[in-house]
């Protein structure tokens, strides 16, 4: 059954880092805390950057927290409405997500495909594409999410 996967898809035109946040602004405000965000695209798209709006948007001081987790594989942090875990697979292929999905937002840069296929909570993926200094392209599908859409509607 493919018809809900990924279904409707939405694309936004980035032009600047301020958009980026803009961005980042409204989805943390549809997200309940349960969702898979699954970020895809090339080494500085922006995926590290999305991420830091994102946990600022839902807790400023938890933001400020936000770096590459490439050395530690897996950040967690702690917000006012739910934990957020972020997760960077670029250098690890395999890692266990089984306790932590469901249990807070968890955001993973790098995503195995399989992570696409996960039935139990929202799947979110939003894949970065570059297309100039400033620039970028913003695929963004979601799986038993449609309340995400509506968001940007
Ligand atoms: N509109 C934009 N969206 C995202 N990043 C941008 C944008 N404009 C410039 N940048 C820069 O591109 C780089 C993205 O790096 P990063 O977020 O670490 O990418 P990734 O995690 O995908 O490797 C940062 O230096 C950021 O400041
Ligand atoms: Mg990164």
């Amino acid at each position: 059954m493919v018809y809900n996967f990924y279904m409707t898809e939405k694309v936004f035109k980035i032009n600047s880092l301020q958009e980026l946040q803009e961005f980042a602004k409204r989805l943390s405000e549809c997200l309940k805390g349960n969702e898979l965000i699954l970020l895809k695209g090339n080494l500085a798209a922006g995926k590290t950057t999305f991420t830091r709006f994102l946990v600022s948007a839902i807790d400023a001081d938890a933001g400020e927290e936000v770096n590459s987790p490439t050395f530690s594989v897996m950040n967690e942090y702690e917000t006012a409405s739910f934990p957020v875990f972020h997760v960077d697979l670029y250098r690890v292929k395999k890692f266990d997500l089984t306790d932590i999905i469901g249990n807070g937002v968890v955001i993973v840069e790098w995503p195995d495909e399989s992570l696409f296929e996960i039935e139990d909570v929202p799947v979110i993926g939003i894949e970065f594409e570059i297309t100039g200094e400033n620039e970028r392209v913003l695929r963004l599908k979601v799986k038993k999410g449609g309340y995400v859409l509506e968001c940007f509607e």
